[in-house]
């Protein structure tokens, strides 16, 4: 049996990935290890838990493992029990805002889980992995220089989670190289999509014009790459099938930055009571813009399918739809 281990595999991002890994057959059964988190007030009346919806119809074909990825044993035995063909490791404090008060946590995740990961991979007798894939993120680029950045791009992140997730990048690079486990690294950007419930800007903008509250946007100017999850998810298991993906890292992005005004405006199509307000920048977070995604596009053969007003027109139609259950 073909397995791939997904860790943060309960997560918005790495359900995706679980599921368009069975729903292509690249692998029979997905082993997802999470350690069932949270990441905002679960005692607010209006937190929505999605996680028990989102393996709906495929749940014979995921495999549950509670557990921290920062844990050697936890590790060794997952990947001793079922040899998975592909290790996609997501687990890690998932907010900048979180990690910036949180270093240990985010080192752990980020750096020791991926260490003893790769390390494990190298120790197993008889043990072959197709490929490691690290989960980064374009905050390691701190400050964009100019409009965009690509892969070659210098990588000098200002807060902790843009440090801890390039030091992650870095144990990746260097343990594989050493240990000979092939690698890959992904660098999301803003991803939105049906049932993320992190409370990130995305979401946030829906759900406020869902509820008629309105809406605070911290700089009129203030761009981000938004990048619909399908796509993300799609990209993931592009890259790491593809031989061309060996040892190589990518931007997976919608490849164009809009402001959250433009944001905003895109939501206003189909909630046109929309209302907010513009404040001042929070400027311990970097200037950022577009994640170039030519190298994904040339390398891999790989162009997102959705555009961004798809993606949007997606995610508020099934929010629209939730509130009518
Ligand atoms: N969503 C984005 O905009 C975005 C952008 C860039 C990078 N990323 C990265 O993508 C990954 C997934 O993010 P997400 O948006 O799906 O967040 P998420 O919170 O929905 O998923 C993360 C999952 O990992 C689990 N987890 C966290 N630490 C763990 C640990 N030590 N051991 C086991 N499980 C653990 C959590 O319980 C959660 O289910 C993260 O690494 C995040 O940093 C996300």
């Amino acid at each position: 049996m073909n397995t791939a281990l997904v860790t943060g595999g309960l997560g918005f991002v790495g359900s995706y990935i679980a599921r368009d890994l069975i729903e292509q057959k690249i692998v029979d059964k997905v082993v997802c290890l999470d350690n069932f988190a949270n990441y905002v007030d679960v005692t607010n009346p209006e937190y929505q838990d999605y996680r028990k919806i989102r393996f709906k119809d495929i749940t014979s074909d995921i495999i549950i493992e509670r557990g921290d990825a920062k844990f050697y044993g936890v590790i060794n035995n997952l990947i001793e029990k079922y040899r998975p063909k592909y290790i996609f490791h997501l687990a890690s404090l998932p907010l900048a805002k979180i990690d910036n008060l949180n270093v240990q946590e985010a080192f752990e995740s980020s750096v020791t889980a991926t260490s003893n990961i790769i390390e494990i991979c190298s120790s197993i007798k008889d043990y072959k992995l197709d490929r490691f894939i690290y989960t980064s993120s374009s905050m390691v680029y701190g400050n964009f220089e100019k409009e965009y950045v690509d892969e070659d791009s210098s990588c000098n992140p200002i807060e902790i989670y843009g440090t801890a997730k390039l030091c992650g990048e870095k144990a990746t690079q260097g343990l594989c190289n050493f240990y000979k486990v092939p690698w890959t690294i992904v660098r999301p950007s803003a991803v939105f999509g049906p049932t993320d419930m992190n409370n990130r800007v995305s979401q946030i903008i829906i759900d406020k014009a869902l509820n008629n509250e309105t809406i605070d946007i911290f700089g009129k100017e203030e761009k981000l790459d938004f990048t619909y999850v399908k796509n993300l998810s799609l990209g993931f298991i592009k890259v790491a099938t593809h031989e061309n993906g060996l040892n190589q890292v990518f931007n997976i992005t919608n490849g164009k930055a809009h402001s959250i005004l433009e944001y905003v405006e895109e939501v206003k199509k189909y909630l046109p009571n929309i209302n907010y307000q513009i404040h001042e920048r929070d400027e311990s977070r970097p200037v950022r813009g577009t994640l170039s995604n030519e190298k994904i596009i040339k390398k891999i053969d790989f162009k997102p399918p959705y555009t961004f007003e798809d993606g949007i027109k997606e995610y508020v139609e099934y929010k629209l739809n939730e509130n009518k259950n």
